[in-house]
């Protein structure tokens, strides 16, 4: 097994104590704290080479989980194992079955050149010459490092620098890679490279893969499992068809009309079977079934009550389906 997660849990506790001098004093006679439950008795069991994406509202409790998982947090309960390993009791054993990447921060030093990051790191993990020089090779060629290397952290693009963070997360070929945001802020063709990559971890180096992420299409190319925690509790986990099969036939459009449609909206309230929204004066989302109504039809419908500017689908998001899940609109068992 890859990861196992036993009632995994962590309350932070935060000083808490009235403002000024006088309060502080007070604190340190009589501390007080209050308790925040980040994670909340987490169970599951991943499997050598699964991709699973760890999903869920901001504040769910997402990045705890990894920093607890790859021994950066200490847990306040439960047991985890990596790779057999405890990460707390094992830290080095640990290191060099993981890799992490955080796409709100690097792991590269900022101010000395990517090359060297890179040197510094296979002599912290002992990476075997022959094994450096061959991964460099790829790298190079597959994530496109070449263009970069000789500067500094400090001086890349953010895709860059994304890019350079999963090619030395990967450096030392570990089991497991966990990705926290790892697509956040990079535009759709760095996106996209980003995930050919991860992919071939994956696929050709049989990889571990646990992701979290806002993008749907990040979660629909790289993960097979889907697991959904909120307020520190697992909601649901599942098969990512599975979930995707219960959402799969909702749609919407945002029609942005030419003049004010308060009265097109009052008109369409006679369908019932679509559900509108006035984003603003002259912006109507409309959702509707796919399998009662083709978007054509939505579009036509609207177009003969007034005229329309502009157009884009709607695709469900992630929060929408976290939502349903919620509402209990979705039945899914963990
Ligand atoms: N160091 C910390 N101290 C206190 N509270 C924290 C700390 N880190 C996270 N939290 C709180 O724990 C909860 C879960 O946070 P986090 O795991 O970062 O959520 P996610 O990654 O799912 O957005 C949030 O309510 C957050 O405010
Ligand atoms: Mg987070």
């Amino acid at each position: 097994m890859a990861i196992i997660a036993r009632d995994l849990t962590k309350i932070f506790k935060m000083p808490a104590h009235a403002p000024g001098i006088a309060g502080a004093l007070k604190h340190v006679v009589h501390p007080q704290y209050t308790e925040k439950v980040a994670v909340d008795h987490v169970n599951f069991e991943i499997k050598d080479g699964e991709s699973v994406a760890y999903i869920g509202p901001n504040g769910a409790g997402k990045s705890t989980t990894i920093k607890m998982l790859t021994g950066i947090l200490y847990a306040s309960g439960g047991e985890i194992e990596i790779q057999g390993v405890n990460p707390y009791k094992d830290r080095i054993a640990n290191a060099r079955n993981v890799g992490v990447v955080f796409g709100q921060r690097t792991q590269l030093w900022w101010d000395i050149p990517v090359e060297e990051s890179f040197r510094l790191l296979k002599d912290i993990y002992e990476i075997p010459d022959a094994r450096y020089k061959e991964n460099m090779e790829l790298f190079k060629e597959v994530f496109g490092l070449g263009e970069f290397i000789t500067r500094t952290a400090r001086r890349l693009s953010l895709g860059q620098r994304m890019r350079a963070d999963l090619a030395a997360s990967l450096l030392h070929d570990p089991k497991v890679l966990f990705l926290d945001e790892p697509t956040i802020g990079l535009d759709i063709t760095v996106k996209e490279n980003m995930r050919q990559l991860i992919r071939m971890m994956n696929r050709e180096r049989g990889t571990t893969i646990i992701l979290t992420s806002h993008d749907l299409q990040d979660i629909e190319d790289l993960c097979r499992r889907v697991i959904v925690i909120d307020q520190g509790r697992i909601i649901s986990d599942v098969e990512r068809e599975q979930l995707q099969s219960m959402f799969a036939h909702e749609r919407g459009v945002r029609i942005s009309l030419k003049k004010p449609g308060r009265d097109v909206y009052q008109k369409l309230l006679e369908h019932p079977e679509l559900r509108l929204e006035m984003e603003d004066a002259h912006t109507i989302t409309v959702m509707f079934d796919l399998h009662t109504h083709t978007a054509y039809e939505v579009i036509s419908l609207v177009g003969e009550l007034a005229d329309i500017r502009d157009i884009s689908v709607i695709e469900p998001d992630i929060k929408q389906v976290i939502e349903k899940i919620y509402r209990s609109e979705l039945q899914v068992n963990s």
